[in-house]
């Protein structure tokens, strides 16, 4: 049986989870809306990656016989001045996303859930990937993002992203 405090946390992931697939979706309107379709379909395959993980935490939940709590997605509501302020945004993100799971990996360290515990290491693994691959970004962007040519070439890259299911199967 899990805590009382780690249920609630896992439920708030389910919510992070969901609002990270909100806020790439935000992202990839903005690159639709400024004619880079390769850049917004980078974010969208994110936010598809997004919608995965809230899935398996609602899938944890619910094998272990606890109930999902739904709560309101807030509204995306970052800035986005000029080409590059999303992608800084989606590493500030990301690094929030791997500090919340180090809170529920702490909680289920201090409950000895060695369960929850098995079951966070492919998040916690997950998000040094979630973010290199948004340092990559923001790197490929610095070197080829400037000129015209460049971001030409560097939108239709990012148009080849496609999405592949975790794996990590519950
Ligand atoms: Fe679900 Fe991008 O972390």
């Amino acid at each position: 049986m899990l805590s009382k405090e780690v249920v609630r946390l896992l439920n708030e992931q389910v919510n992070k989870e969901f609002y990270s697939a909100y806020l790439y979706l935000d992202m990839a309107n903005y690159y639709t809306d400024n004619a880079l379709d390769g850049f917004a379909n980078w974010f969208t395959v994110q936010a598809q990656e997004e919608n995965d993980h809230a899935f398996l935490f609602m899938t944890y939940l619910q094998n272990n016989n606890e109930r999902v709590k739904l709560t309101a997605i807030a509204e995306p509501d970052v800035p986005f001045n000029d080409l590059k302020t999303p992608l800084d945004a989606a590493l500030e993100h990301e690094q929030f996303v791997t500090a919340s799971i180090n809170a529920i990996y702490e909680e289920a360290t201090k409950q000895k859930d060695y369960r929850t515990l098995q079951f966070l290491s492919w998040f916690i693994e997950e998000q040094s990937e979630e973010e290199k691959n948004s340092q990559d970004l923001i790197d490929r962007f610095d070197l080829f993002g400037n000129d015209a040519q460049g971001l030409y070439l560097l939108n239709n890259d990012l148009g080849t992203r496609v999405h592949t299911p975790p794996s990590l199967t519950l």
